[in-house]
C-alpha cells in the first residue's frame, strides 16, 4: 500500500474531508482515540506554538512517541538540506514527519525526494502556500457547531495573499459549498484572480462583514514581506482591522475566528479577541482533535 500524505486541501477527496471533520468532532465529544505504535517527528524550521504543540499532544493521545526538531538545534543549521534531514529522521523509523518550512511547495518536494520511503508527510505550513490542518480544524469547529455550509457567509479580512491559512481555507470552504466567501484587505494583499463563483473580493472591511455569519481575521505576515515598506499598525487597524466599533455593528450571532498568533490592536481589537463570540481558543482546542484525526487517517494500525 502506498504511503498517504497531507500536503494540501486540493489532494483530499470529499470522503477524506468528511471523515476528518466528523472524526475531529467525535474526538472532541469524547470518542476514544486509537492506539498506535511507533514514533512521529515534528520538523519545524519556522516558529510555531499551536501547530507544533498540538501535533505533539495529538500524537501522545494516540500513544505515539514524539521527537521535536527545531531549526536552531538541528543539522539544518550546519548546512544539511531539509531533504537530507528528512531522510535522516525517516531512516530512524518515524512513521510520520510533520514539517513546517518557508518554501512554498517544499513539503511536496520532500515527498518526491523521499521517493517511496514509508513515512507520511504532513504539511504544517509551507511558506505562503498551504496550511491544511489549520483549515481543517477551523472547518471542524464550524461543523461541530452545526452550521449549514449552504447558508454560511464568511468574511476573511487582512493579509490574504501571504496567508497559507487563507489559501487552504478558501479552497476548503469552496469545496464544502459555503454560500459566500468575501475577502477584504489592502489591494496589494488581495488575489488578482478568483476561480470560484462564491468567492469575492470587496473593497472595505465594512462591506466584507455586512450580513456575514463568521469573520476570520488574519495576521499581517511581515516575515514574508522582505523589501516591502513597513506598515503602520494603527493605520492598518483603523482601515482593515476588526475594531471594537465594527464588532459592535455585527449581528448577535456573528462569530469571530483567527488562526493565530494574534496581534491585538492590529488585525483585531483585544476586546474582540476576548469576547464570548470569539472562537480563537476553541480553534486551538479543536487543533488537538483535528491533528489526532489526521494521524488516525494517515497511519494504519
Ligand atoms: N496558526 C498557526 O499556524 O499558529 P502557529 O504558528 O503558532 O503554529
Amino acid at each position: 500500500m502506498s504511503t498517504h500524505h497531507l500536503l494540501d486541501i486540493q489532494s483530499l477527496s470529499t470522503q477524506d474531508i468528511e471523515f476528518l471533520l466528523q472524526r475531529a468532532s467525535a474526538l472532541k465529544r469524547g470518542a476514544a482515540p486509537r492506539r498506535l505504535n511507533g514514533a512521529i517527528a515534528n520538523l519545524f524550521l519556522e516558529p510555531s506554538t499551536r501547530t507544533r504543540v498540538s501535533f505533539e499532544l495529538a500524537a501522545k493521545c494516540l500513544a505515539l512517541d514524539v521527537v521535536n526538531i527545531e531549526a536552531t538545534h538541528s543539522s539544518v543549521s550546519k548546512g544539511e538540506s531539509v531533504l537530507d534531514s528528512a531522510r535522516t529522521v525517516s531512516a530512524m523509523g518515524v512513521r510520520a514527519l510533520v514539517v513546517r518550512q518557508s518554501v512554498a511547495g517544499g513539503v511536496h518536494d520532500l515527498v518526491v525526494g523521499l521517493d517511496d520511503w514509508p513515512v507520511a508527510l504532513i504539511n504544517a505550513g509551507d511558506g505562503v502556500n498551504q496550511h491544511p490542518s489549520q483549515a481543517l480544524l477551523d472547518a471542524a469547529l464550524l461543523h461541530d457547531r452545526g452550521l449549514d455550509w449552504s447558508r454560511l457567509r464568511l468574511a476573511i479580512i487582512g493579509d490574504i495573499n501571504h496567508s497559507r491559512v487563507a489559501r487552504s481555507s478558501i479552497e476548503l470552504y469552496r469545496r464544502l459549498g459555503v454560500h459566500e466567501i468575501r475577502l477584504a484587505g489592502p489591494t496589494e494583499w488581495l488575489p488578482n484572480e478568483l476561480s470560484a463563483h462564491n468567492v469575492h473580493c470587496v473593497h472595505s472591511v465594512d462591506e466584507a462583514i455586512r450580513e456575514v455569519d463568521v469573520v476570520i481575521a488574519l495576521r499581517i505576515q511581515r516575515e514574508r514581506m522582505q523589501g516591502q515598506p513597513g506598515l503602520d499598525d494603527a493605520a492598518f487597524h483603523a482601515t482593515w482591522g476588526l475594531t471594537e466599533a465594527r464588532f459592535a455593528q455585527l449581528a448577535e450571532h456573528v462569530l469571530v475566528m483567527h488562526p493565530g498568533p494574534i496581534n491585538r490592536g492590529v488585525e483585531l481589537a483585544g476586546i474582540v479577541a476576548d469576547h464570548a463570540r470569539s472562537l480563537i481558543l476553541q480553534q486551538v482546542q479543536m487543533g488537538v482533535f483535528m491533528r489526532t484525526a489526521i494521524f488516525e487517517w494517515l497511519l494504519p494500525d
